[in-house]
């Protein structure tokens, strides 16, 4: 290889970046807001049941497939694939893990950027002496770009670019440098956490709000580990708490066989898959759960969390809870959250864009920085609508097809490869290569039998959604023969937009018709970038393909 071999320079560093990768601003922003929404209780169980039968496997799968792509050379999907499983198709596959990066990245770059913002707004004590409208008020007047009254002007513009050129100068230095900033970062995070975890568990049952006398703080931590086995038998609980093991673990998106391929080929990755893992769910579960839902029950009552759980909550709600504190202390209040909620952001978003540096210098013998360059460059044309178009739903729609539905499509298919067509006992042999750890041997079954099922009955769930969400009722219809009702949340009624169009042929109001027209605008638009960003990585494989076989490389 023309360039000199990278690899990461301790251990220590690596689990960091890697946990850093998993650990991001889902452990704080979408967990507790699934688990509210799913139940409490009746998520949680789903929830480990996922991790265990799906988070840890596709762990074991994604650490040893990227290991054993960086011993030929090949440090993204697109040739990680092609060299494990014969046919020119699997490439293309590959492709999933570099355009989900960079599609994500360029709308988790903005909440990241918020999250920058907000420190800077703390200080200055922007929230000082606001109500709970005006600070919800000042996030909805932060977004809205083009009418802006909060901050500088343009705002959110100029610092999503700063965010992203920070994220593009780390990237510039390699995987060195994304280590440096993992094992400054993620202590930090845990150390912001855990003194707003107690703060939230010492808020106590006083009821702080002489608005809501009741308020108990711990009725949110009750409500959230009160084990209920009611909803097991509900698909909707299984299917947002595996969605949400997705997420939170990074797979499915390509950065952890990324982040392996630097590991160096004898090294272990079993036992350093699963502290990963495990440093991802102490974050996930014990302090994503510990900050926002207790302090907002405490303050507002776990009735009001339950009907506003959202995301707006860590940017609307929480700066003006923290005012209850004393401008001093919510000054510090608001740099420690917002801050870990940075940190939690940046060492994610430079997981996502290692795909493309590592394709770029793997095939055209890019460096680091002009790889880094292009990926902001790319991310910025990607991201800029939906920095301008957040409220007319670009964000949303980037999130659902990238952020969610992806996923799921590009673990089902590596899985497939793992275990089928590079078959599992090559498979179980790399994964314990070096393993500083026993696997027990239940795992092997698990992968090759357990996971894939999993995975296929989570994207037929997402495909087939019912009406309402109401699983046990459509199913009921289905065996009584009237039928299988589809929601216009499910995957083939997305796909046509149908649910916008239902609203367009009754809407008779030539404002809301306008209204629907440019949400259909907007959809299609970001359809169309997404789309076209899928197509430019698939032909940047093939001209790689192309230049392979020119020089005797291609496998095929
Ligand atoms: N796991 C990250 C989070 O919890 C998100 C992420 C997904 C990061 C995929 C990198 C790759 O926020």
């Amino acid at each position: 290889m023309a360039h000199k071999v990278e690899a990461w320079g301790t251990r220590v560093g690596l689990i960091l970046a890697m946990a850093g990768n998993a650990v991001g601003l889902g452990n704080f922003l979408r967990f507790p807001v699934q688990a509210v929404q799913n139940g409490g209780g009746a998520f949680i169980i789903p929830y480990l049941i996922c991790f265990l039968l799906m988070g840890i496997p596709l762990l074991f799968i994604e650490w040893s497939t990227g290991r054993y792509g960086g011993k030929f050379g090949n440090h993204s999907t697109p040739y990680i694939l092609d060299t494990m499983a014969r046919g020119r198709v699997w490439k293309y596959i590959g492709v999933f893990g570099i355009f989900t990066n960079i599609a994500v990245v360029s709308y988790y770059v903005y909440i990241e950027s918020w999250a920058f913002s907000y420190v800077y707004h703390s200080i200055i004590g922007s929230f000082k002496g606001l109500t709970q409208g005006e600070v919800a008020a000042f996030f909805n007047s932060y977004v809205d770009i083009m009418h802006s009254t909060t901050g500088i002007p343009f705002e959110a513009l100029i610092f999503y670019v700063l965010v992203l050129g920070l994220n593009t100068y780390v990237l510039s230095k390699g995987i060195k440098g994304v280590e440096k900033v993992a094992k400054i970062g993620m202590p930090l995070l845990i150390l912001f956490g855990v003194i707003l975890a107690i703060r939230g568990l010492t808020l106590g049952t006083s009821g702080a709000s002489s608005m809501f006398p009741d308020a108990n703080a711990w009725d949110g931590l009750n409500f959230l580990w009160t084990p209920q086995y009611d909803s097991l038998t509900n698909p909707k609980v299984w299917l947002a708490a595996a969605g949400q093991i997705f997420f939170t673990l990074s797979v499915g998106m390509g950065t952890i066989h990324c982040y392996a391929a630097y590991v160096k080929s004898k090294d272990d990755i079993a036992l350093n898959a699963v502290s990963a893992g495990f440093m991802n769910e102490f974050v996930e579960v014990v302090l994503g759960s510990m900050i926002v839902i207790p302090i907002a029950a405490g303050y507002l009552g776990l009735d009001w969390v339950k009907e506003n759980a959202g995301f707006g909550m860590a940017f609307q709600t929480m700066p003006y809870l923290f005012q209850q504190w004393g401008s001093v202390i919510a000054a510090f209040a608001g740099i420690l959250w917002f801050g870990l909620l940075f940190f939690a952001g940046i060492t994610s978003s430079l997981a996502m864009g290692t795909p493309w540096v590592s394709f770029m210098k793997d095939e055209f013998n890019w460096t680091n920085s002009k790889g880094a360059w292009s990926f902001g460059f790319i991310t910025l044309l990607v991201g800029l609508p939906t920095v301008y178009f957040y409220q007319q739903g670009v964000f949303d729609e980037y999130d659902y097809w990238a952020g969610t539905v992806s996923l799921v499509v590009f673990a089902l298919f590596e899985t497939i490869v793992f275990s089928w067509i590079f078959g599992i006992n090559k498979g179980w042999k790399e994964i314990n290569y070096g393993a500083d750890i026993k696997v027990p041997i239940i795992y092997k079954f698990i992968i090759k039998y357990i996971t894939p099922v999993l995975l296929l009955f989570v994207f037929v769930g997402a495909l087939f959604t019912p009406m309402g969400n109401d699983w046990i009722g459509n199913i009921n219809s289905l065996f009584n023969g009237d039928g299988w009702a589809l929601d216009n949340a499910s995957l083939i009624k997305q796909l046509t937009q149908a649910g916008i169009k239902e609203q367009l042929a009754v809407a008779t109001d030539p404002a809301v018709i306008s209204q629907l027209k440019d949400k259909m605008f907007f959809s299609n638009l970001a359809r169309g970038i997404l789309l076209s960003l899928f197509i430019f990585i698939a032909l940047m494989v093939y001209y790689a393909f192309l230049k392979r076989r020119k020089e005797g490389r291609a496998t095929l």
